[in-house]
């Protein structure tokens, strides 16, 4: 009587037997995890609120990234307990679909910044990016006073725009045709900005360095801060639904 482990060990013993079955297992396996990928659209759930960034935000976003913010904080809040304690609900995967580059980092000198907007006032962040030990005497972080002093050049806005949409970034024309105007109003006191909202809801805009004469690189920095995980709204029931989905895969 052959057992299934006798029958197992013949298989075992004649390498080119082996190979096939191998090959054969790595083959079916390959497809169904792989092929499913052509033919569906989208591996993200769209969630409610998600939008593209303004002009302003991403001039900000560059800046961040052009400081290199990211070789210390990270933008991903990971579903552990700690960190959901500490930093907020964790990150869905819909809330960096529209980065390029993404910035969920796996560098943490310090604090994650995913849910850092509307944590803290314009003026902390101006006085934290001018002089973090100001505020947190045993801070390493290094001081971006410079920010305050250089006027925002953030050269042709829809010529970005235009690149992230290439990308999949889905900016309207007329997103991309007002680009260099909604950057000037986002960051102005007493600026119109209702159409900006209106084309980019939850959008805040005001003069975000606390030097309303000038548009500064510390203007767009910190309207990118104050942004960060306030876009969708993870307790909403549309939002609670995709999470659900997420769960059970
Ligand atoms: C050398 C590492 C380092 C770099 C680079 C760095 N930071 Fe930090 N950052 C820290 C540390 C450490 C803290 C915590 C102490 C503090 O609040 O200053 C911090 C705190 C912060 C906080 C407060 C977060 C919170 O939840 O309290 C913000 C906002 C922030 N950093 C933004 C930035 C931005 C924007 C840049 C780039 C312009 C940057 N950081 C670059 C180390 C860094």
């Amino acid at each position: 009587m052959t057992t299934i482990v006798e029958r197992h060990k013949k298989l075992e013993r004649n390498v080119t037997l082996l190979g096939l079955a191998a090959f054969a297992a790595v083959t079916v396996g390959g497809i169904v995890e792989i092929a499913p990928l052509f033919w569906i659209d989208n591996t993200i759930e769209k969630v409610e609120g998600m939008r593209p960034y303004t002009p302003l935000e991403q001039a900000g976003r560059d800046i961040y990234i052009r400081e290199g913010c990211y070789n210390c904080h990270s933008q991903m809040i990971r579903p552990f307990r700690d960190e959901v304690e500490r930093y907020g609900h964790y990150s869905l995967a819909a809330e960096s679909m529209y980065d390029h580059p993404f910035q969920w980092g796996s560098k943490r000198t310090g604090p994650d910044l995913a849910r850092v907007g509307n944590r803290y006032s314009d003026e902390w962040h101006v006085q934290h990016l001018k002089d973090p030990r100001s505020l947190v005497p045993e801070s390493i972080m290094p001081t971006y006073a410079h920010l305050a002093e250089h006027e925002l050049n953030a050269g042709d806005m829809t010529a970005e725009l235009r690149t992230l949409y290439q990308v999949g970034v889905p900016y309207k024309p007329d997103d991309i045709a007002k680009a260099n105007d909604d950057l000037e109003v986002q960051a102005q006191a007493d600026g119109d900005a209702t159409d900006l909202k209106k084309r980019y809801p939850k959008a805040q805009a005001r003069d975000f360095d606390g030097d309303p004469k000038r548009l500064t690189e510390m203007d767009a920095l910190v309207a990118y801060l104050q942004m960060l995980g306030t876009l969708v709204d993870v307790n909403a029931p549309a939002a609670q639904e995709t999470l659900a989905k997420e769960k059970g895969r």
